[in-house]
């Protein structure tokens, strides 16, 4: 089963990844078996989001005679974590990006104002020479992505893609108005944010579910 397109974000429908996305929402899933379950659905992500990588013929040798193979062409990769539940996302996608590089993204919400800081920036030094999947379970209010993308942007890297697991229709109706140009990968759009700016359903805060911290 491939994805259905809204606008420039893609669901992505496939059995496997809505059949674990189901025991990740359940309250009693515990973290053990959340953060694994994370780490497959990350893979399986992966997957999607790298289906238009380039690839390159390249002349090898097999035991038994040469031939003109595919492979893919620069694989320059940057994987940019919106701390800190999007690590969850980071160490499944390196399972089969191994060789992908590392950036992070820490920020937090001014609790008067709402304005989003950021704490922390780290990417790599040539990252106007990568292609950034910029990843965070939860597209919620969409504040943190939209501003993670802006500070991205300032370090100018070849593309950039979002990935989430859940998307709630304000975070991304935000991200296409601020960020249409960037493509959302997603594997569930759910009904609305509550008060305190949960996704319902959604799975409860991702960062909690993954550390053990609640
Ligand atoms: N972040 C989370 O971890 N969960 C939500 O439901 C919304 C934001």
């Amino acid at each position: 089963m491939a994805s259905v397109i809204h606008g420039n974000a893609k669901l992505i429908e496939h059995p496997l990844i809505q059949h674990k996305l189901t025991l990740m929402r359940k309250a009693e899933t515990s973290t053990h078996k959340f953060r694994g379950l994370l780490a497959e659905i990350s893979m399986l992500l992966a997957y999607e989001v790298t289906r238009d990588m380039p690839m390159a013929l390249t002349e090898i040798k097999t035991p038994v005679a040469t031939m003109k193979a595919p492979m893919l062409e620069g694989k320059k990769i940057v994987l940019v974590s919106i701390l800190r539940a999007g690590q969850g996302i980071v160490d499944g996608m390196l399972r089969i990006l191994p060789s992908a590089r590392v950036g992070h993204i820490g920020l937090y919400r001014e609790p008067k104002t709402h304005v989003v800081v950021e704490y922390y920036f780290k990417v790599p030094r040539d990252i106007a020479e990568r292609d950034v999947i910029l990843v965070d379970p939860m597209l919620a209010t969409g504040n943190s992505a939209v501003a993670a993308v802006h500070r991205l942007k300032e370090t100018n890297p070849r593309s950039i893609k979002f990935v989430c697991l859940l998307a709630a229709p304000e975070g991304l109706q935000q991200m296409q108005e601020e960020h249409p140009d960037v493509p959302i990968y997603t594997a569930a759009i759910d009904e609305h944010l509550d008060e305190n700016g949960y996704i319902v359903p959604g799975l409860g805060d991702a960062g909690d579910r993954l550390f053990g911290t609640k």
